[in-house]
């Protein structure tokens, strides 16, 4: 079986260096042995992913957060008590015990506690702390079910743990310290701004995009399908794409047009955090409904709609 819910199975591979899909309450990730280089350099093959884009390593407990780091400033600490285990991911200062691979050289590791109950109890069979992306080929949509992974690695990996359906559905936001000791978002994610900012006292900026040189993996054309995606005002789109095969990927109305093959509501019950979680599982079905265009709109930025926009744009590239 390629994919199951046994943890045993998921460890024994792991222990012997190979690479597993795993869940987590965001999206699927490829998790190998973070202490172990060899294994980690197969994530990077298996995903056809560049080695400048280093990769967040999964704990479950304090005690190995410090044996795989040096310092832990003070506020990220308790913003991490806040909100871990959960979908936020903090750069700190890395210790030895992290070989340059992970980090593509830099002096900071990204570290995650996810969420998701069998990952949990793997990480807590294991003696070492699992480096993972996100279980989808590079540049591709996101995984958040073991049939999302399957679909595009499946012929590359022996076992998907499968922990079903991802609850959030968007990556963990990333966050670090800058120079000026304030915290700042690398990347949009489960946890919103305007949740750290009740611990900062201040709103985090979002310094996310390829300017970034901190976070080299926030490349702009990231999340495409196959097909071209457009975002605008989807009354307009539909106009000016008439003649296309469309499918519409709205936040909670319906369109009718004789243009549309397949009309996708993210939360119809305009709900951000539906939307969150039924964002890639619905670009998928949008992707592979035989549409030649995607048409999207960009929801109300705030909360975890700034995620789910920042992915829509990637995706729109
Ligand atoms: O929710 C998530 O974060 C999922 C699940 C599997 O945990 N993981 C995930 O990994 O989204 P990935 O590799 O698809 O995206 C991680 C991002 C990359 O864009 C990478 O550049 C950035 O995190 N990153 C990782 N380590 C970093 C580091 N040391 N410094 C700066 N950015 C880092
Ligand atoms: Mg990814």
């Amino acid at each position: 079986m390629k994919a199951g819910s046994d943890i045993k199975h998921a460890a024994t591979l792991l222990r012997s260096g190979k690479v597993v899909a795993i869940p987590t309450e965001t999206v699927y990730g490829l998790a190998a042995n973070a202490f172990n280089a060899e294994a980690v350099i197969n994530i990077f093959e298996i995903k056809n992913r560049p080695k400048f884009n280093p990769l967040i390593v999964h704990v479950q407990s304090w005690e190995m957060v410090e044996k795989i780091t040096t310092t832990i400033d003070p506020l990220l600490k308790k913003i991490a008590e806040k909100f871990w285990p959960g979908p936020l991911t903090i750069l700190f200062p890395k210790s030895d015990q992290i070989h340059p691979i992970i980090t593509a050289g830099s002096a900071y590791v990204a570290v995650r506690m996810p969420n998701h109950p069998l990952t949990i109890q793997l990480l807590t069979e294991l003696d070492f702390p699992l480096a993972a992306p996100s279980a989808n080929l590079f540049g591709k949509i996101s995984p958040t079910t073991a049939a999302h992974v399957l679909e595009q690695l499946g012929d590359q990996i022996e076992y998907v743990l499968d922990g079903g359906e991802c609850s959030v559905g968007v990556e963990s936001t990333i966050i670090k310290m800058n120079m000026y000791e304030k915290v700042e978002i690398l990347r949009p994610g489960g946890v919103s701004a305007e949740e750290i900012a009740e611990i900062t006292g201040y709103l985090p900026k979002t310094i996310s995009g390829s300017e970034t040189p901190e976070a080299p993996g926030m490349l702009n054309s990231h999340y495409a399908p196959k097909m071209p995606l457009v975002l605008g005002n989807i009354e307009e789109l539909l106009k000016r794409f008439a003649d296309k095969k469309i499918a519409v990927l709205s936040y909670y109305k319906k369109f009718e047009h004789p243009a549309i093959v397949k009309n996708y509501q993210l939360s119809p019950k305009k709900e951000l955090h539906e939307a969150a979680h039924n964002l890639f599982s619905l670009m998928h079905e949008a992707e592979n409904s035989g549409a030649d265009l995607i048409i999207s709109e960009l929801l109300p930025d705030e909360g975890i709609g700034r995620a789910i926009n920042d992915r829509l744009k990637r995706a729109s590239f």
